[in-house]
């Protein structure tokens, strides 16, 4: 198995790839405009360019691909798109992270295509609110995904980001998922990227204090996931667990294992950074595994060392979280 490294000795084996930039929701932090400007569909790379990148990249030493967008069921060759991925040779991980709307319908097949588990955004339980935040009435649709989901034993784990200003954000109760499904709800840290720069993160410690008030004792897991930015906690009444991922109040940057691409190819080294290479025109200039290897070893030597420095212009549909 080869192995990739970056000058700082972290090991890349992770790759998160946006397969289109368009969305269903209107988060505020996220798309707040209802009429976006999206990518060209003749922009958005093919099923079989996706194919080549990730071949490539798993030759070279990534074990885990996250399909993310947008949203990346909005795809219409989604399920032939994971199939394929799924097939490849030395691949581990295949998993996506959607806003869930449109998942109870496609999670059988995505399933029997190889995906191995959903991370659905989900950041509240009061169907009101819930249309505040995505301009959208879809609570319904979101929750009928994880019963789905938890039927058919597809891995579920929810985020939910807490939006700092707005009152009656009833997030807390978004925890409540854990307590009846085996799932972690993890509570991320608001980052100041796009439209998110408007909003205040709500610290995870704060957060963790008042579900001590109202759950009880915590306990903190050993890390399963090496690389995962999320710390988990179990309560013996909970069937899942709970998670922070806390980007703003405790950085893990040092620990960082991640790439990115965009729907449109463009190779981001960091979240935090511009993106830095272009993986079409390498693609569209007839380039064959042995040179996309070749490219991806040259550029992940070049990843920046943390992302406190440099301003990201993308918004975060256009990157994938
Ligand atoms: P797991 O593989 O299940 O641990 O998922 P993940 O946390 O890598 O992926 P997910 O798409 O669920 O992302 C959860 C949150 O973590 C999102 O808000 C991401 O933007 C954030 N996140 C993921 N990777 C990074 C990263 O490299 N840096 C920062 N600052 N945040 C990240
Ligand atoms: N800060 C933190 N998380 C964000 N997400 C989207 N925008 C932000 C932001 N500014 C989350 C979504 C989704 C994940 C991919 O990224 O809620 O769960
Ligand atoms: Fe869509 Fe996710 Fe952005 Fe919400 S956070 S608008 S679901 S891409």
């Amino acid at each position: 198995m080869n192995e990739q490294t970056d000058r700082f000795g972290r090991h890349i084996d992770y790759m998160r790839i946006s397969v289109t930039d368009r969305c269903n929701l209107r988060c505020v932090y996220c798309m707040p405009k209802e009429q976006q400007q999206f990518l060209p569909k003749t922009m958005l790379l093919t099923t079989q360019q996706w194919e080549m990148i990730c071949k490539a990249a798993i030759e070279m030493g990534i074990y885990k691909i996250r399909i993310t967008g947008g949203e990346p069921l909005l795809r219409e060759d989604i399920v032939a798109l994971v199939e394929r991925i799924a097939n490849i040779k030395g691949i581990k991980r295949v998993v996506m992270t959607t806003n869930g709307v449109l998942l109870a319908q496609k999670a059988n097949r995505l399933q029997k295509a190889g995906l191995q588990g959903v991370n659905i955004s989900l950041d509240t339980l009061d169907r009101m609110q819930y249309k505040i935040l995505t301009k959208r009435d879809a609570l319904a649709d979101v929750q009928k995904s994880i019963a789905v989901c938890q039927e058919i034993g597809m891995p579920v784990k929810i985020n939910c980001v807490p939006v700092g200003g707005l009152e009656k954000q009833d997030y807390l109760q978004v925890a409540m998922l854990a307590k009846q499904y085996p799932v972690a709800v993890r509570f991320i840290e608001m980052m100041p990227i796009g439209a998110g720069a408007k909003y205040q993160p709500i610290q995870n410690e704060i957060i963790q204090k008042q579900l001590t008030e109202i759950y009880g004792l915590w306990t903190q897991m050993h890390t399963e996931e090496i690389g995962s930015p999320a710390v988990y906690w179990e309560n013996e009444n909970f069937l899942g667990k709970i998670g922070f991922i806390s980007p703003r109040s405790h950085s893990f940057c040092h620990a960082c294992n991640r790439i990115r691409i965009t729907a449109e190819g463009k190779l981001k080294l960091c979240l935090h950074h511009p993106a830095d290479g272009d993986l079409k025109i390498l693609l569209e200039n007839g380039a064959d595994t042995t040179q996309i290897k070749q490219y991806f070893a040259q550029k992940i030597w070049q990843k920046p060392k943390d992302g406190h420095t440099t301003d990201e212009k993308r918004p975060m549909w256009r990157i994938g979280g």
